[in-house]
């Protein structure tokens, strides 16, 4: 690759969200050298956030994966109470809030009102439709999915999410900026599950069915993934660390956008009904305590 063709990121960027997401999003834009507005809901949240940029940070220094020091990448990361205060000149803003359609549609018809035209926009969803959330903006042209993954810092790969409106321009400005970050984006047409949950769930449900026939114990069917197909882990134990709970919610969204095949099986929601969740209760298709 010659030097012209190495992709830059992004100047300016803003993060709406400074949870488990938003806060590794702003943690690898700042220290590609971007400067960072984190928005959270209030002053005292927006603190938090900080706090959780300087610990990812001091991680990454730690594992000697940052090139600058820790304070200094933080010196770039500012955090605000409101989406009011997002920079106007913003290349980039990703919505990361919780996951409920109306909080997210508010903060980004806000976030609209607030930058430029030539801002991107972009959700961080696992499971929302683009093209609904991005329904009530006045620039569809200019929103799109972008998927990142737990942890941000360490994950390799950002699902870039296309509705039919957006322009393509902006699809190619995120793939560029995902490869800036040292990430692979894999474009997705905005669809029920992207790519990743919609084969991830699928292989996980499906195990789950093994394991209510007798197929195979959990073990077993882990290992079998694993060694066989070089999964780097098995359906079962890739379930009990996104949580039962979610995997479940995920799949009843499935089930009713894309069909039977991807109807709960009767384990999973025994288990949820029964609390194990998995990893973050101690039990799930495994033991973790
Ligand atoms: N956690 C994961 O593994 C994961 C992976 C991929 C995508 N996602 C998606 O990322 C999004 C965020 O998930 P998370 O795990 O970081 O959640 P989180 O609960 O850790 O963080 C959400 C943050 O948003 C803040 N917030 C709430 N309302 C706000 C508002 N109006 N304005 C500004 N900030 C507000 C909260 O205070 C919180 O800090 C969700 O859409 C989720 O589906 C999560």
């Amino acid at each position: 690759m010659n030097e012209a063709s190495v992709p830059t990121g992004p100047k300016v960027v803003g993060v709406i969200g400074g949870g488990r997401m938003g806060a590794g999003i702003a943690q690898v834009f700042a220290a590609l050298g971007a400067r960072v507005v984190v928005v959270e809901s209030g002053e005292e949240a927006a603190l938090d956030a900080r706090r959780r940029v300087a610990d990812g940070l001091a991680k990454a220094a730690d594992r000697g994966k940052l090139a600058d020091p820790p304070e200094t990448v933080l010196e770039r990361v500012a955090v605000a109470g409101a989406v009011d205060d997002l920079p106007a000149h913003a290349e980039l803003v990703v919505e990361a809030v919780p996951e409920r359609p109306e909080s997210k549609v508010e903060v980004l018809t806000r976030a609209e009102a607030v930058v430029g035209d030539e801002t991107v926009l972009a959700s961080n969803t696992s499971s929302l439709s683009i093209t609904e959330l991005g329904a009530p903006l006045n620039r569809p042209e200019r929103f799109l999915g972008m998927h990142f993954f737990n942890p941000v810092p360490a994950s390799e790969l950002v699902e870039v999410v296309t509705p039919s409106a957006v322009a393509g321009d902006a699809v190619e400005r995120v793939r560029g900026w995902v490869r800036a970050l040292g990430k692979t984006d894999v474009v997705v047409r905005d669809s029920p599950g992207f790519a990743t949950s919609r084969l991830g769930v699928m292989l996980g449900l499906e195990a789950i069915r093994m394991l209510e026939e007798g197929v195979a114990d959990a073990e077993a069917i882990d290992n079998a993934m694993e060694l066989g197909y070089r999964h780097p882990m098995g359906p079962l134990r890739s379930t009990d660390l996104v949580g039962l709970d979610v995997r479940l919610a995920i799949a009843e969204h499935l089930h009713s956008t894309l069909g039977e095949r991807f109807a709960p099986p009767q384990l999973l929601r025994d288990k949820v009904a029964a609390g194990e969740l998995g990893r973050k209760v101690g039990t799930g298709f495994h033991d973790w305590s």
